[in-house]
């Protein structure tokens, strides 16, 4: 198939559009490099052995996204851009709202008009809000805690009603807590400044960029009081996005992609020190506002309906991770 990657110099675009052009799929990439780099395009084409069609677009620009899309007549879209920082949406509400749902609305508008009928939209468990883990695709939405996770379940929304109404096959796949790198570790997360999320905050104290990893609260309801999260290896969720891109399911389908384990901060920490031979200094500080205690997937569906699991433990993350920090400039 042709597909339109949108944020595909991106963490996880980069990884998704390395399995697709692997598995043999043409991939044209815009990527507005807002929270990427372009040099990813070269390290993603030293990977696959194949030439990438990048354009610097912005996918809030519907005349672009028009032209591209009827000179290059895609079979399908996987929607990544996007702005990602729940902290900073809380700041900045305004840039989040129009940025993630006007490129959303953009990239729906023409995928209906020129019949594009395949549409993969990059969610987030943070749909879910604080609810009971293990979460499942039938649960209630509840209350986010942020703008971030709202402009997620309104972009779910927005293209559950366009599928309703047209021709378009929608997919949401909800991501648990995406970390790791390509094995090569010439791709992986690059963060814009101080490490919102907590993989790439341990590599940086692990390389010595950081001095210690502050721990938000160990007074959680949990077996070590800190956090549990279901970690997943990017492979693993790139992987996930290749089966539901080749699936022939129509209509909405919603799958999470997470492992099905929780994990918490702590064990997080043991298992980087242990795999990597290397120690983390840490201190416990206060919970941070907004997080929940427990999020983990029930993630059954996807391997029912798309035959997808993930298959790389927690000792490959970190261990994938820190390599890529290593070679990072
Ligand atoms: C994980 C755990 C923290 C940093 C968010 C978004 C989600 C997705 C992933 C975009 C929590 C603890 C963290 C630190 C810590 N974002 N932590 N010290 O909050 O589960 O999910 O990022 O795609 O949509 O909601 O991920 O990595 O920030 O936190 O103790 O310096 O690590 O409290 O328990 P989170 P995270």
């Amino acid at each position: 198939m042709k597909i339109l990657v949108t944020g595909g110099l991106g963490y996880i675009g980069s990884h998704t559009v390395v399995e697709l052009q692997q598995r043999g799929h043409e991939v044209v990439v815009i990527d507005n490099l807002y929270n990427s780099q372009e040099s990813v395009k070269s390290k993603i084409e030293s990977i696959t052995k194949k030439s990438l069609k990048f354009i610097k677009m912005d996918a809030t620009d519907y005349e672009g996204l028009l032209e591209l899309c009827k000179l290059e007549t895609f079979d399908g879209i996987i929607h990544f851009a996007g702005y990602k920082a729940v902290g900073e949406s809380v700041k900045e509400p305004l840039k989040y709202y129009h940025n993630n749902l006007l490129s959303t609305i953009n990239l729906a508008r023409v995928a209906v008009e020129l019949g594009i009928n395949k549409f993969i939209f990059s969610s987030s468990a943070t749909v879910y809000g604080d609810g009971v883990s293990p979460f499942d695709e039938t649960m209630p939405l509840l209350e986010r805690t942020n703008p971030y996770g709202e402009t997620k379940a309104m972009c779910e929304r927005i293209l559950t009603d366009t599928a309703k109404a047209s021709n378009l096959n929608v997919t949401l796949l909800r991501y648990f807590n995406p970390v790791g790198a390509h094995e090569s570790g010439l791709i992986g997360e690059i963060p814009n400044g101080i490490p919102n999320n907590l993989m790439p905050y341990v590599t940086q104290v692990a390389k010595g960029i950081r001095e210690k990893l502050y721990v938000f609260g160990d007074d959680y309801d949990t077996s070590d009081g800190t956090g549990v999260r279901d970690y997943i290896h990017v492979v693993d969720l790139a992987k996930g996005h290749v089966a539901a891109i080749e699936s022939t399911k129509t209509g909405v389908n919603v799958y999470n992609l997470g492992t099905g384990k929780g994990t918490s901060v702590l064990e997080i920490i043991n298992a980087f020190m242990d795999t990597n031979k290397i120690n983390i200094p840490y201190v416990i500080t206060d919970r941070r506002p907004g997080d929940i205690a427990v999020s983990y997937a029930d993630a059954t569906k996807a391997f029912k309906e798309l035959k997808w699991k993930a298959e790389k433990d927690i000792n490959e993350m970190v261990k994938s991770a820190w390599n890529f920090e290593m070679n990072l400039k």
